[in-house]
């Protein structure tokens, strides 16, 4: 069933497990992530980011993911991940999006603020549920893509996200969620990962009610994981582990095989592959010990 972000951070916080947030920019994805969700009863938002445009444009991709969701068992929520644009999030409101992520951490603090207010005032009112973010997600994906280029990752500090600002954020744009930065990365890390659990805590008591998201889950350990949502953090974006989870299994398939592979085999063995590894992960979402 199609549910608000809304509905879902209220229980999110209540029982206090973190909304797994996935981007499901196939069909394959998209229905191992949806029987992962009701098969663990845990909510999910599927996620179109906008650098995916070039992998499936958004028109393409949301009318598909909204019909899974109203026929799924499981609570989803139909959103845009990092979307950079005015123009592309309106368009996404017009396609029926329930969440979006208007990402305007590269701007200063204050026009980061000031779209993101404005932004917030015309979904709220649609029942639109917002995610911003403040500090910076450093990248670890080699790719061409813009805004995915990858950073410098000697010192991850650099770019953790600033309480005091968290909390001026929060109090002035009336987001539903803010992502921040406490020592994840996009991508794969270089090296075992070390999060500040303690300034999420911090940033936590200041968020005035708003939720506190997490992007960059793939390779963090599951303790840290769940370290982070006692601390405060209610949504965590899960994908690179996902995504890449199938490729040995099919690699292995294709090295064996005796005749000419068919690609809608090779489909399903990917779904099977993709839903065992969404269980595992939104199991550790639960947050009721490992
Ligand atoms: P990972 O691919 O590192 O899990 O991060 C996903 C993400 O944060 C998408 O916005």
């Amino acid at each position: 069933m199609l549910v608000s972000l809304q509905d879902m951070l209220q229980d999110a916080q209540k029982n206090n497990y973190a909304i797994a947030s996935i981007n499901t920019p196939n069909q394959i994805l998209l229905r191992a992530v949806i029987a992962a969700a009701e098969d663990t009863n845990m909510p999910v938002t599927i996620n179109h980011a906008q650098t995916e445009e070039s992998v499936v444009p958004i028109e393409i991709a949301v009318p598909l993911m909204l019909d899974y969701a109203k026929k799924s068992k499981a609570a989803i929520s139909v959103h845009v991940d990092h979307g950079f644009d005015f123009d592309h999030i309106m368009k996404a409101i017009r396609l029926g999006c329930t969440s979006i992520m208007y990402d305007c951490s590269r701007f200063p603090l204050e026009k980061n603020i000031s779209e993101v207010k404005k932004f917030v005032e015309i979904a709220h009112p649609l029942g639109i549920g917002v995610e911003a973010e403040l500090g910076a997600m450093p990248n670890n994906m080699p790719s061409e893509v813009h805004g995915q280029e990858t950073s410098d990752l000697s010192d991850l500090t650099v770019y953790y996200t600033k309480p005091e600002e968290a909390e001026r954020f929060c109090e002035e744009t009336k987001c539903d969620v803010l992502t921040i930065s406490f020592g994840t990365v996009h991508g794969m890390y270089a090296s075992e990962p070390n999060l500040n659990i303690d300034l999420v805590r911090e940033i936590n008591a200041l968020a005035n009610g708003v939720s506190l998201g997490m992007h960059g889950g793939s390779g963090t350990p599951f303790d840290q994981i769940q370290s982070a949502i006692t601390a405060g953090i209610k949504k965590i974006n899960y994908f690179t582990a996902i995504d890449t989870a199938p490729a040995p299994y099919l690699a292995k398939t294709i090295a064996e095989a005796k005749n000419p592979v068919n690609f809608s085999l090779l489909a399903n063995q990917a779904m099977e592959v993709i839903y065992n590894k969404t269980v595992e992960i939104l199991n550790v979402f639960k947050n009721t010990g490992l």
